[in-house]
């Protein structure tokens, strides 16, 4: 998967993959298992991204407790029960969601990967309703037989939220 980005931006990668020559300004990679050190990128190994003590954690570590741009090649430990796979891999997504409302800044991207089910259509509509722009990806390298996909949210577009309006 390649992502281009036009200047050095603050990257978030959720189940990490991180290449070293992407033109990045600040790399935070998380993990629930142990992540190898790599030069230039900052790790939280052993967290759960739905973890709200988690993100609390991804706040502090981000610049100015912003990114960029939201990566995730998350994926639950599969049952082989295709429904309930799905059903987690879509509680991931939209945990990310929620996520993208405290740390992505105006304009940001997010993309994730999902297995495709009857759930799909629910997380793009969420996404829709924050981003611009959302696509439908299927890289040639995911093989055609399996039901992984991923969305590309771009342009994402703060709300105002019940709790901004409150205190308005
Ligand atoms: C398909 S692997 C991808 C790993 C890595 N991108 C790679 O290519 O080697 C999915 C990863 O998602 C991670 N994961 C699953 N649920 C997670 C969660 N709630 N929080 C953080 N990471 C999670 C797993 O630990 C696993 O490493």
């Amino acid at each position: 998967m390649y992502v281009e980005m036009t200047r050095p931006a603050h990257v978030f990668d959720t189940a990490c993959s991180l290449e070293q020559d992407v033109p990045t300004g600040f790399v935070l990679g998380v993990d629930l298992l142990h992540i190898f050190p790599l030069e230039g990128a900052v790790f939280l190994p052993h967290s759960d991204v739905t973890d709200p003590s988690t993100q609390k954690k991804i706040q502090e570590a981000l610049p100015k407790g912003k990114a960029d741009v939201i990566l995730s090649d998350m994926a639950p430990n599969a049952s082989g029960i295709r429904d309930i796979d799905h059903q987690h891999m879509i509680a991931l997504c939209l945990s990310l969601v929620d996520l993208a409302r405290c740390v992505l800044v105006p304009g940001g991207t997010l993309l994730c990967k999902l297995w495709d089910g009857l759930e799909s259509r629910r997380l793009q509509k969420r996404l829709t309703q924050d981003f611009t722009e959302v696509r439908t990806l299927k890289p040639q390298a995911s093989r055609k037989e399996s039901s992984e996909m991923y969305y590309l949210a771009k342009s994402y577009r703060p709300q105002c939220f019940k709790n901004d309006a409150a205190s308005a």
